[in-house]
């Protein structure tokens, strides 16, 4: 298929345009680079040995969006560029609510009119904000605790709404757990801007000594050390899951959503030996206070994706560490632009 990878220059869209090209299909890329970087993409076309177009711009600028699919016989778009820091959210609701519905709703209106029906969405576990239990599958409540996850739990009603009015419409969203790790070559991997909010990559530089200790939010939980769980999924099979809901998606028509996690629950404690043991250095941190809005527990029951996408995790969190822990030695500054 010919490919719309909107986000496609960011940590999940790099990794997923190497799948869908390494699977035989098209991939353009359109990112505003807000989140992302131009080099990941020239490097997606060194891992794959394949060319791809990539477009600079915003997925709510009709206009371009438009051009990008005529130009390219797009039939079929994977859509992940989107605002996604929880703590970001919580102090500009607008900008997210704006950039992220703003985005979809564009893109929707612009493939509807082309004849393009066929969407991947990249979702969130936060849509099921603080579980009644775990692992979580797919008809547990949902709800939102902040803007970010509010975009999500919009965005997939929104598309709900629309395959329901309109079932010619092939749409299924993947609530990604926590994605971590790196492609094996090195090349590609997670580059956050500024101070990391997540903890795979703020362990990653405290290992590399860019930063001085990781700060444990807390070790008074319900867990068995105390610590946060959660389910960290390997990057590369957070890609291989769109490339298993692309190619489901001409037999399914309407709107599905679909946990893609690991079905594993990691401690912070226990993420923090896992890196140690992959990288040989050490990760000095201390405890501190919670963070407001966090919850002790989260990870999958990933049986509805197997079951109907054939797709299942199989790289574990010491891979994620080894591969974190070699992007990282690599590329001391990310891509440096
Ligand atoms: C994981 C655990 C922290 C940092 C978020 C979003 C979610 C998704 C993934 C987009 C928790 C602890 C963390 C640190 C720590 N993003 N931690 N010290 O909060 O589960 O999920 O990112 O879809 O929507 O909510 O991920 O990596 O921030 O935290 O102790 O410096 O690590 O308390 O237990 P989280 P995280």
């Amino acid at each position: 298929m010919n490919v719309l990878l909107t986000g496609g220059a960011g940590f999940i869209g790099t990794h997923t345009a190497v799948r869908l090209l390494a699977a035989g299909h098209d991939v353009v890329v359109l990112d505003s680079l807000v989140n992302g970087s131009a080099e990941a993409v020239r490097r997606v076309e060194r891992i794959s040995g394949r060319p791809v177009p990539f477009y600079c711009g915003d997925s709510a600028d009709a206009i371009l969006v438009d051009k990008v699919i005529a130009d390219h016989g797009v039939d079929a778009v994977v859509h992940c560029a989107g605002l996604k820091a929880v703590g970001e959210s919580t102090g500009q609701p607008l900008r997210y609510y704006r950039n992220n519905l703003d985005a979809l709703l564009t893109l929707c209106e612009v493939m509807e009119a082309r004849g393009v029906r066929r969407l991947v969405y990249s979702s969130s576990a936060t849509v099921y904000g603080d579980p009644a239990q775990v692992p979580i599958t797919e008809d547990m409540a949902l709800s939102c605790t902040n803007p970010y996850g509010a975009t999500k739990l919009f965005g997939e009603r929104i598309l709900g709404d629309l395959a329901a009015a309109a079932p010619e419409w092939h749409i299924i969203a993947l609530r990604y757990f926590n994605p971590v790790g790196a492609h094996s070559s090195g090349l590609i991997g997670e580059d956050p801007q500024g101070v990391p909010n997540n903890l795979f990559p703020y362990i990653t530089q405290v290992a590399a000594g860019r930063r001085d200790r990781l700060r444990v939010y807390g070790d008074d939980y319900a867990t068995p050390d105390g610590t946060g769980v959660r389910d960290y999924l390997h990057v590369d099979d957070l890609a291989r899951g769109h490339v298993a809901a692309i190619e489901h998606l001409g037999a399914a028509p309407g709107y599905r959503a679909y946990n893609l996690g690991s079905g594993h629950g990691v401690s912070v404690l226990e993420a923090v030996r896992a890196f140690e043991r992959a990288s040989g250095a050490e990760v000095p941190f201390e405890v501190v206070e919670r963070r407001p809005g966090d919850i002790a527990a989260c990870y999958a029951d990933p049986s509805a994706a197997r079951r109907d996408l054939g797709w299942t995790a199989v790289k574990t969190i010491d891979d994620a560490c080894a591969d974190s822990w070699r992007w990282q030695t690599a590329n001391p500054v990310g891509y440096g632009d």
